[in-house]
């Protein structure tokens, strides 16, 4: 008999398969692989690479590196495998039992409540606004009277694209005490990033990742920004050498070109303003605000859409029945040209030409 420990066998794969899609604009990756500039100093990096030693000098490297462009110290830098490893990390430093509570806003990153049930936590979810948008006075009244170990907010948000502006993150900062997680995935399209406020809160922490803006989801290499203190304590729940030197050395080499990604991230953004408008003209839909590099969209045959866009090869993130998504539809911005693809796929659904 397999003796599994207690709650595993209740918790969800996360579903990662994919089918061989014409056009991906499901996970909100990056569509464009590296930047060819990056791409030769990469290859040139990666063919001295000492494979016969565990990563020591390639995490300081770019731990150091990251520091400097936010005038921290490595003491503030942790570097994870993918920004999922430091949630999952910070949900277990700050979980252990039922009266841990953990907050986080619903509808959100749905791997809060994963990892919230997986740290033997108690997920205490707020919900949003009707147009996704964050009661900032509810979250700080919900974080304080659960006596929470841990309060999260992910801005830009998703799957809704909302971004939280830098006052009332700060305001959330003021008005709680136990540690504030920002998940700061998608802030590069967004800009109003909380990293200025780490020296004033000393329980802030700032997750961020290589996945999304800088098209490096294939490597999984996040970090997060804190207080030494909490740096320190939060390493403590990683294993030993727990990046590997290929994405370390990449990721040091992304890094330091970051600069090549920014027309990349603005085209991004012109995308997103471009194809919001063209999906507002369309019968029936109603597109959310986004800060991000993907569009929310609500629309009332969004599962028979989404349908429709599967035999075509399109792949867009719908979310079935989960709280607050209903009949939503995530799209991440691709090529222009494939944007074009998609939407006309779409329009000729609304039309009844699919
Ligand atoms: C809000 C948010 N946080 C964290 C992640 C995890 O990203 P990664 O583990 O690739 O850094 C994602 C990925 O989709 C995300 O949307």
């Amino acid at each position: 008999m397999m003796k599994y420990r207690k709650g595993l066998a209740d918790r969800p794969a996360y579903d990662v398969t994919e089918r061989p899609w014409k056009i991906k604009v499901n996970a909100n990756e990056c569509n464009m692989n590296l930047p060819p500039l990056v791409e030769e100093r990469v290859m040139g990096r990666l063919s001295r690479v000492a494979f016969n030693r565990y990563p020591n000098e390639e995490y300081d490297a770019l731990a150091e590196q990251i520091a400097r462009n936010f005038s921290l110290g490595k003491e503030n830098v942790l570097l994870g495998s993918g920004s999922s490893e430091i949630i999952e990390k910070l949900f277990y430093c700050f979980g252990g039992s039922k009266d841990s509570k953990i907050v986080y806003p619903r509808p959100s990153f749905s791997m809060y409540g994963i990892y919230a049930s997986a740290a033997e936590a108690e997920g205490v979810p707020v919900d949003l606004e009707d147009d996704y948008t964050l009661d900032a006075e509810l979250f700080v009244k919900t974080v304080r009277e659960s006596k929470a170990n841990l309060a999260v907010i992910c801005n830009p948000n998703n799957p809704t694209g909302t971004g939280i502006p830098r006052q009332a993150v700060e305001y959330i900062a003021e008005n709680i005490d136990c540690a504030f997680l920002v998940d700061e995935a998608y802030i590069e399209f967004y800009g109003q990033s909380a990293a200025g406020l780490l020296k004033k809160y000393p329980h802030l922490i700032i997750a961020r990742t290589f996945s999304k803006a800088y098209a490096l989801a294939s490597c999984r290499v996040g970090y997060m920004l804190a207080g030494e203190g909490i740096v320190s304590m939060v390493g403590r729940a990683y294993m030993p050498y727990h990046m590997n030197v290929l994405s370390l050395a990449t990721a040091d080499i992304v890094y330091q070109m970051r600069h090549e990604y920014i027309p990349r991230i603005q085209m991004m953004v012109a995308e997103r303003k471009r194809m919001a408008e063209k999906l507002k003209k369309l019968d029936g839909f109603t597109v959310y605000p986004s800060e991000t590099n993907f569009l929310l969209v609500k629309y009332a045959r969004a599962k028979e859409l989404n349908e429709s866009l599967v035999r075509q090869g399109i792949g867009i993130r719908s979310f079935g029945d989960a709280p607050g998504l209903e009949n939503c539809l995530r799209i991440s911005m691709g090529l222009r040209e494939e944007n074009d693809i998609w939407l006309n796929a779409i329009r000729m659904f609304t039309e009844g030409r699919d």
